[in-house]
């Protein structure tokens, strides 16, 4: 009998959280710079910079980063245009902006950009509709929207866009399940869903959402395996642990799903030799599955000792509370 089966079979043994492993793994990924691994990400490095010293951040190993190489990379990927590309003499993007945003508050060093012009860059993203492109070829999506949002409140500065139609945008991509897609009328997804919530968190309108049907969505992306998808009939993949889980938590509604089931799931996607997190047992770790890996195991149990996460900006709480940042959550 052949069953189609959109999930996994977890193995008996689940190894238990393998901290100094996975610090490893992250500070010889930004060192061993020649590794084929590396130049193939060079298209997204900002990210990857962020993505490793968040999950370094949160298992207290932020010193052990290099603190000095980071910051002046950053700067010389501040272009004329005030925004902030992946790497150096790339094109800059909101994506990035963001994330470089977002790696010199955890450093506490936003004095190597100029704020000004990154503040302008991104109002200049913002169409007349409300919504925002990534860059200047015009693509739009809400993911845009919220790295505008976010970059902008983490410096303080939401009152350089009109925010008010900014929320209007992200409603108009709100669907009949409750979910929100790249753009009115996509379908739902749950990193678009984070954003969206996201968004709606940083600027205090969650109460804009259908919380019960958006939270009973996002219970529905659990498989037998425990692990999280990110759309029906997808499989499941440890990023989404994070997608789902801080819209979740951002909702209130954390409790609804089974963390027992989930936390096993993420474990197992260990790599118990090299040290990172894989989106399924047995695939190759990166970088961006060890971040969410982690973000997802901090939000669901606090005897991991891992710093808390903050469920809107993706980063460590306590940073967040040294801004002065209070990004909102239902109950
Ligand atoms: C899935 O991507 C995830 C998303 C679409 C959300 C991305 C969110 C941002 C870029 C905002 C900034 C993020 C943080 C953490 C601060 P995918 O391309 O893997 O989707 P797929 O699984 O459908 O291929
Ligand atoms: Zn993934």
């Amino acid at each position: 009998q052949t069953t189609l089966r959109h999930d996994i079979e977890l193995p008996n043994n689940i190894p238990k959280l393998l901290m100094e492993k996975h610090a490893n793994y992250l500070i010889s990924y930004g060192t061993n710079k020649d590794e084929y691994n590396y130049s193939q990400t060079e298209h997204m490095r900002m990210s990857g910079i962020y993505w490793g010293l968040t999950a370094l951040d949160l298992m207290g190993k932020l010193e052990q980063t290099n603190k000095e190489e980071v910051l002046e990379f950053i700067g010389q990927c501040q272009s004329d245009s005030g925004g902030i590309s992946a790497s150096i003499q790339h094109d800059p993007h909101l994506l990035y902006t963001l994330s470089a945003v977002q790696i010199l508050c955890m450093y506490d060093a936003l004095d190597v950009i100029n704020v000004d012009k990154v503040v302008s860059y991104v109002k200049e993203r913002q169409q007349a509709d409300g919504s925002f492109v990534g860059d200047q070829w015009g693509e739009v999506d809400v993911r845009f929207s919220f790295c505008a949002v976010a970059t902008l409140s983490l410096l303080n500065r939401l009152d350089a866009i009109d925010v008010e139609k900014a929320v209007q945008f992200v409603l108009k991509c709100m669907n009949f399940d409750g979910g929100f897609g790249s753009k009115p009328g996509s379908e739902s997804h749950a990193g678009l869903i984070y954003c969206c919530v996201g968004l709606l968190s940083i600027t205090g309108h969650l109460h804009l959402i259908d919380a019960d049907r958006l939270g009973w969505w996002l219970c529905e992306r659990q498989l037998p395996s425990g692990g999280l998808n990110g759309r029906p009939e997808k499989l499941p993949d440890v990023c989404y642990s994070w997608w789902v889980l801080s819209a979740l938590t951002i909702l209130g509604r954390l409790h609804w799903i089974d963390k027992k089931g989930l936390v096993d799931y993420i474990l197992i996607c260990q790599d118990v030799e090299t040290g990172g997190f894989s989106d399924r047992p047995g695939d190759m770790v990166d970088p961006f599955h060890t971040l969410f890996g982690l973000t997802a195991l901090s939000l669901l149990d606090k005897n991991f000792s891992l710093k808390p996460i903050n469920p809107t900006y993706c980063m460590p709480e306590y940073i967040i509370d040294r801004l002065g940042l209070k990004p909102s959550r239902l109950d």
